[in-house]
């Protein structure tokens, strides 16, 4: 057999829309991606689901793929590491296996008026307490809630016993282990809406307010420890599973924000802008989250986190809904056709105003149009609109935690658009730091399971490996901005106005 220092660590990311698998060596570097996109299924308007057996499949696919590609096989991998798509849950049979429902994934709006009703009845603050959420549908709890009360004959199975639910960590593992393991994370287990971030266990007050069995709900574990090994003959060798974090998590600490107020935000289709917070789990009072960022050696640290539900989404809808632009690379090109977006702005509330404003109902509006507007002034405000985004919520953070945020680490698909890192760095007033590995997630994912095999000694040898790649400082008068920054501020007030 090797030695460990020869092998490699497995990330596995499980995504909203793909399934990706990411080899890593000891430099932290990528050696192989494999990624697999999966289908979207919209049974209805605001509903979003996903087949449970494709996400398992595709997953299991590009693992392999990962490893194969380079001629390597499950001998040369060390561990690997699982991050996933977040709050996203399955309801599954213990026997069989087999899912009574597709995956209803965090986007999924159909337990709405559920969510409305609990805020009537005033669980505001007991929900916010114990789990550091805001009452919303995109958590799971309301969502496994819908599941038992509307697939025939699922409560009965579930109080009887014979049903487990999981976020997709869970479902993966499920899989990957032949059933063996039912467990899940500290970090995805903090977004169920179930599990009490103080005590670090499910809480049966809030199982009894969302009517679930806690028999259904795996074992919580660490993020980052052995859980057991992968049975599947996709590998001809075991491979210890070692490492387990929901992707925003996985992302923080990929991007090695490990010291107290570090913070960086993912651009996807989403924003997740996420701070450490060190090892209490203090609460927001300016409307953010508050989760489990990790557990390591029994260790924790907390995180306050900004979730904006259309990133660079805004920029697909340019794409496939508007028509302005034909791939998403393009709109950079096309914003910089022109000096800034002229007096456009752009809210993208397409599905809501995430944090700090939690407005569920909000829709879409582009405020001062002209006669003179082009499409690339509206490209530009689009691009704006994300960096406004990421300022509303860096502001409450910095409220929230009393500090002065000096720097903000960036990763994900639109962070190689330099016109929206230059302009996040004016807006912010921060230096903005992309990485030289922008695949912070599956980096994250390595790093837990890489820790727990012993892969790397410690965090501070994985300070030794992490690569700055460019630093943006802010360069913009600061007075243009600020009176942008008033209009933007106008205008998702006239958003929620409307939405009234
Ligand atoms: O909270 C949802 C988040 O975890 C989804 O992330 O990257 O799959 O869109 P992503």
């Amino acid at each position: 057999m090797n030695d460990i220092t020869e092998k490699y660590i497995l990330a596995l990311d499980q995504g909203t829309t793909s399934s990706r698998a990411i080899l890593f060596n000891k430099r932290g570097e990528i050696v192989s991606v494999a990624q697999k996109e999966f289908k979207q299924i919209f049974p209805k308007p605001g509903w979003v689901e996903h087949d449970p057996m494709e996400i398992w499949s595709s997953q299991a696919a590009v693992a392999a793929e990962a490893v194969t590609q380079k001629g390597f096989s499950g001998q040369d991998v060390a561990g690997i590491g699982i991050t996933n798509q977040r709050e996203t849950v399955i309801v599954w049979n213990k026997n069989t296996g087999k899912p009574v429902y597709n995956a209803i994934v965090w986007q999924d709006k159909r337990t709405l008026d559920f969510c409305e009703e609990l805020k009537k009845q005033g669980k505001e603050e007991l929900i916010r307490k114990k789990t550091g959420l805001v009452i919303d549908s995109y958590f799971s709890a309301s969502k496994i809630k819908w599941i038992l009360d509307h697939v025939k004959g699922a409560r009965k199975a579930a109080e009887a016993g014979e049903l487990i639910m999981g976020t997709v960590d869970s479902w993966l593992i499920y899989n990957f282990t032949k059933k063996a393991l039912h467990i899940t994370d500290v970090t995805n287990a903090s977004r169920t809406m179930l599990f009490n971030i103080n005590t670090l266990e499910w809480d049966q007050e809030l199982l009894d307010l969302f009517s679930i069995p806690k028999a259904m709900l795996p074992e919580v574990k660490d993020s980052s420890e052995v859980y057991g090994n992968i049975e599947t003959s996709l590998f001809s060798s075991q491979i210890p599973l070692a490492g387990i974090a929901g992707d925003q998590m996985a992302a923080l600490f990929g991007q090695l924000c490990i010291k107290k107020g570090m913070v960086k935000n993912t651009y996807g289709t989403g924003c997740f802008m996420l701070m450490n917070i060190g090892d209490k789990p203090v609460l927001s009072e300016n409307n953010l989250l508050t989760s489990v960022a990790w557990k390591i050696g029994g260790e924790v640290r907390y995180a306050l986190e900004g979730s904006i539900f259309i990133g660079g989404a805004v920029v697909q809808w340019l794409r496939d809904g508007l028509k302005i632009i034909k791939t998403s690379e393009e709109i950079e090109q096309l914003a910089l056709k022109v000096s800034g977006s002229e007096g456009v702005y752009f809210v993208p509330a397409f599905a809501g105003l995430g944090a700090p404003h939690w407005n569920q109902k909000a829709q879409g509006t582009i405020f001062g149009i002209t006669r003179g507007t082009t499409d690339a002034n509206i490209a530009h405000a689009a691009l704006e609109a994300i960096a406004f985004q990421s300022m509303d919520i860096m502001k409450a953070m910095e409220a929230d935690a009393n500090l002065e945020i000096k720097e903000l680490r960036v990763d994900g698909g639109a962070t190689v658009n330099d016109l929206l890192m230059q302009f996040q760095a004016d807006v912010l007033n921060t230096v903005s730091v992309r990485p030289e590995i922008t695949e912070t997630t599956a980096l994250g994912a390595a790093y837990l399971a890489g820790l727990a095999v012993g892969f790397w000694k410690d965090q501070s040898a994985l300070e030794n490996i992490w690569q700055e790649g460019r630093r943006f400082k802010p360069k913009t008068d600061r007075d243009a901005i600020e009176k942008m920054i008033k209009a933007w501020y106008k205008a998702v007030k006239a958003v929620e106005f409307w939405t009234e």
